[in-house]
């Protein structure tokens, strides 16, 4: 059985109908997003391994994620894991900033040369601990969590806009729900269920330790 190459036509039958999600998706090739080793690949939906014991987000998965989000493109993003940067493009086509955290430096370093090939400018991408947010460039109107915890990290909340979204893998990691939250003058409240996923872990000072 040969496995369909199409991760436009795999976000439209998860559910995403946004033609400016739709269109970033076709105009970002997530061959310049993977090792090369899986660049032949690239265009089936799936996830594929980067160093450090991590994986990618299945392309439709992160479409979805984004899609929650309601990016009108005018926006301050915070994304937590860059991985390779694939979804970091796709977030940088549907908003004005893109801050994206990723743990591992040699990630961020892989993911910065990747969108600067690809030639994504709004974008900037830190090694740190994204589970305390990036206060250098709060607030956010809305964050991106990549990676599973139980709880939403309290400096997350406290760095997104009142009337914000934050879409995040609730959960152990390894078989969680993806929830989208909104923010409210109190805190945050949950809106919905995304998907089922399952996500690697987030490690940090408000996630799992190392
Ligand atoms: C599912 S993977 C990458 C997803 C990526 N956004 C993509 O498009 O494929 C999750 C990433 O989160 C990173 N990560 C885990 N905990 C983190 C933390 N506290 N801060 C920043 N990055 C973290 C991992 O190193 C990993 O690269």
């Amino acid at each position: 059985m040969s496995l369909r190459r199409d991760l436009h036509a795999a976000a439209r039958d998860a559910g995403v109908s946004d033609p400016r999600l739709l269109e970033a998706i076709q105009r970002t090739p997530r061959r310049e997003f993977v090792p090369p080793e899986y660049a032949e690949d690239a265009d089936i939906d799936e996830p594929v391994p980067i160093p450090h014991q991590q994986v990618t987000s299945q392309p439709s998965l992160s479409a979805r994620m984004i899609d929650a989000l309601e990016l009108r493109g005018d926006g301050q993003v915070l994304e937590v894991g860059t991985g390779y940067g694939y979804q970091t493009a796709l977030l940088a086509r549907l908003a004005k900033q893109v801050v994206s955290i990723e743990r591992f430096g040699s990630l961020a370093e892989a993911a910065r040369a990747n969108l600067a090939r690809h030639g994504t400018a709004n974008v900037q991408v830190v090694t740190g601990d994204g589970t305390q947010g990036w206060p250098a460039a709060a607030p956010y109107d809305a964050i991106l969590v990549s990676a599973a915890f139980p709880v939403v990290p309290p400096p997350l909340v406290e760095q997104l806009v009142e009337g914000g979204r934050l879409v995040q893998p609730i959960g152990s990691g390894g078989a969680e729900e993806v929830i989208l939250f909104g923010r409210t003058a109190d805190g945050l409240q949950r809106l919905r269920k995304v998907s089922p996923a399952r996500f690697v872990r987030l490690t940090g000072r408000h996630g799992f330790a190392d």
